[in-house]
């Protein structure tokens, strides 16, 4: 009973990332190098798509918000209002429309004061001119004066679940492969296993909530670094110990899987 026993675990020893054999090790490798490239990827093209986002290059917290929320300072008459439109009306008639446009472009006041500024301005033009929206309609003011909306509910929910289904499949295969390193304390291994599923799930989270209110925008944030930095950690030490590690000619008996 006891050989058998003891014959047993020697024959896991062999458990860890060091002594795994090489056809293993190049499974393991290859999967690590081609998710690399991915990320990568991945990164230029959040840095293309969000990046441009504010119109200036870089990822902020501004891109993250007008990706997700919107922006109210980017509707098309307020674009004409300082471009091809400047000098159709005074600068104090074009900041009381700017200022309603944020507002929202509520109705009450369209009838109350801004109407009058549209029919003084605007109107002998935006009436007559076939093809121009029809400014002496509330409708068609209301239209250009629609914020870049953000992300839909629909476009969220498509990349939301993507998304997790994706990722989440990435972080189980570094996760067993990282179970195999030698040499890192129980809970920190436990950590940098675990933490990038929460940081994923919290960073889908984080969409939605920046979609309804802009200030969570830097939880997106947060949790992208949160579990770019645990890959990155996984994603080093696991090359490292299969094709470093082992150089020294030392056999590590070691069964990374056992609870000890
Ligand atoms: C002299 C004629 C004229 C007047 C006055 C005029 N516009 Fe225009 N507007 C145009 C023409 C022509 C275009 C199309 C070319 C362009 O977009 O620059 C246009 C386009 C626009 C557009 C883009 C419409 C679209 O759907 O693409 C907006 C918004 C706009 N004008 C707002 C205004 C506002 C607000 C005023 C009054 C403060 C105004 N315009 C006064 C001639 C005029």
């Amino acid at each position: 009973m006891n050989t058998a026993q003891h014959s047993n675990s020697s024959h896991s020893d062999w458990l860890n990332l060091p002594s795994l054999n090489t056809s293993v090790k190049s499974l393991f490798t290859s999967y690590l190098l081609v998710i690399g490239l991915g990320a990568l990827l991945a990164s230029a093209q959040i840095l293309m798509t969000h990046g441009m986002a504010d119109g200036k290059p870089g990822l902020s917290i501004d891109d993250i918000v007008y990706s997700y929320h919107g922006d109210p300072a980017h509707s098309k008459i307020e674009k004409k209002l300082s471009g091809s439109m400047r000098d159709k009306a005074s600068e104090v008639d074009k900041l009381e429309i700017i200022k309603w446009v944020r507002k929202g472009a509520p109705k009450n006041q369209w009838d109350s004061q801004i109407k009058n500024i549209f029919y003084t301005n605007c109107i002998s033009c935006h009436s007559v001119i076939p093809g121009l929206p029809d400014f002496t309609q509330y409708e068609e003011v209301k239209r250009v004066a629609k914020s870049k909306s953000g992300a839909t509910a629909a476009s969220l929910t498509r990349i939301s679940h993507i998304h997790i289904f994706a990722i989440s499949f990435i972080f189980f295969f570094n996760g067993i492969i990282f179970s195999f390193a030698i040499g890192i304390k129980q809970g920190l291994k436990i950590v940098l296993i675990s933490a990038p599923f929460f940081f994923l799930a919290i960073d889908v989270f984080s969409w939605w909530l920046t979609k309804i209110a802009p200030g969570f925008a830097w939880l997106t944030i947060i949790s992208g670094i949160g579990y770019n930095l645990c890959s990155a950690t996984i994603w080093f030490i696991s090359l490292y110990q299969m094709w470093v590690l082992p150089k020294n000619g030392k056999i590590y008996s070691i069964n990374t899987w056992r609870n000890d």
